[in-house]
């Protein structure tokens, strides 16, 4: 059993909203003995999400410590929790840190209570701690349990059902296609049989998204031409779109919507790779207008009877063994593809993190603590 754990804790403060690896500082402390309700686990792989700098600039993560909130797949070494056994192969938060203590009584950070029909499946507390299926861990290693199978493939699942039942018939736009959502949205709306057109930053990505996701055009939302782009790529309107970037994107796009067309809006990723963060809000906003869906975007939702929800993706966890099943399946049969953009070794997560922010890339950003 490891006596000590690594943790990367955030140093020093950002200087004009500028990631560097000087933000960050390794420390060691001893793993303390086991309590009853514990249990010990040994973090294979955290995802990297792109909100990390602004939960860093606007204080969620606090200056001194780790970042509690990232998604990570664990081993549990040892067990006095009843929710988990040695060998569980487990999906929880946790922080930039090599091993870490649980609980199933913890709950979320970041986020409200799990509901009664999620705690039921996972057997804990938290929305985001639960424990694969054995045979989910044979077939998938920990970087696809965590992206097809975690938050990236459960809110492109659930988000095309709630836009559904997709028809062939369908324009389908989606914006932060080189994206982890917006990867997998795109080749789910495809193999519905959707026309799918994608949006990538510049000629490289939108040729990445054609090539990769078979998909049938991108357009590089940098184009001073964009929306005369737009318009071409969709002669007939835009029955569903799928958005998880926000701001003036999302305007442009929803001008285009047709009646009775469907919004998928989960995010405001834009807003997170922007050079200058905005001010952390007075008030909490709702999900609506965290997710870009400003009041011309609702005028315009009301006047086409634009069906659209805003959710976070664990109001549905209770259906996940579902989503699970059928992901697979999807897998198994090479109709969707995992995007993999795994980053090795504990040490380069400092790295891993700023370079979210300075060089593209496709797919949800992973740190792999060490080999499986
Ligand atoms: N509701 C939920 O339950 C839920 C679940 C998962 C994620 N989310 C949220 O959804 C959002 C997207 O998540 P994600 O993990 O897919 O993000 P991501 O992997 O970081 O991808 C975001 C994509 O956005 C594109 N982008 C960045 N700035 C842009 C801009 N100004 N205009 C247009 N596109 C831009 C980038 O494309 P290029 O690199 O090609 O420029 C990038 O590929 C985030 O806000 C996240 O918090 C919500």
């Amino acid at each position: 059993m490891p006596k000590t754990y690594r943790k990367w804790i955030f140093a020093k403060p950002m200087v004009d909203d500028r990631l560097g690896v000087e933000q960050f500082e390794l420390q060691e402390h001893p793993i303390p003995a086991l309590q009853e309700g514990q249990a010990l686990v040994r973090v294979k792989l955290v995802n990297i999400h792109s909100a990390t700098r602004s939960r860093m600039a606007g204080g969620m993560t606090k200056q001194g410590d780790t970042d509690r909130s990232n998604y990570a797949c664990a081993e549990v070494l040892q067990s006095r929790d009843q929710a988990f056994k040695e060998g569980d192969v487990i999906a929880c938060q946790a922080g930039w840190q090599d091993y870490q203590v649980i609980r199933s009584d913890d709950r979320s950070v970041g986020y409200g209570a799990a509901s009664e029909a999620v705690r039921a499946v996972n057997g804990t507390n938290s929305q985001w701690t639960y424990v694969f299926r054995p045979a989910m861990v044979q077939m998938w290693p920990p970087e696809v349990l965590m992206d097809i199978f975690g938050t990236s493939g459960m809110t492109a699942y659930f988000g095309m059902r709630q836009c559904g039942p997709l028809r062939r018939t369908d324009a389908v736009a989606v914006a932060g296609a080189t994206g982890s959502v917006g990867s997998i949205v795109a080749q789910l709306a495809k193999i519905a049989g959707c026309s799918v057109v994608g949006f990538g930053g510049g000629p490289d990505r939108c040729r990445w998204v054609m090539d990769s996701l078979g998909i049938d055009y991108c357009i590089d939302y940098r184009a001073m031409d964009f929306e005369r782009q737009l318009k071409a790529a969709f002669p007939g309107g835009i029955d569903v779109f799928s958005d998880g970037i926000g701001g003036s994107l999302t305007a442009t796009v929803a001008g285009l919507m047709n009646q009775d067309s469907r919004l998928f809006a989960y995010g405001g990723a834009g807003a997170f790779y922007a050079d200058r963060l905005d001010a952390p809000p007075q008030q909490r906003p709702s999900l609506r207008r965290a997710f870009g869906i400003s009041e011309e975007i609702e005028e315009i939702l009301k006047q086409r009877n634009i069906k659209s929800e805003a959710w976070i993706v664990h109001d549905f966890y209770h259906e996940r063994l579902k989503a699970e099943d059928d992901l697979s399946r999807l897998l198994q049969s090479g109709a969707l593809k995992p995007i993999n953009n795994v980053v090795d070794g504990f040490d380069n997560l400092p790295n891993a993190v700023v370079g979210l922010y300075q060089a593209a890339r496709s797919g949800k950003l992973q740190v792999r603590f060490s080999p499986y």
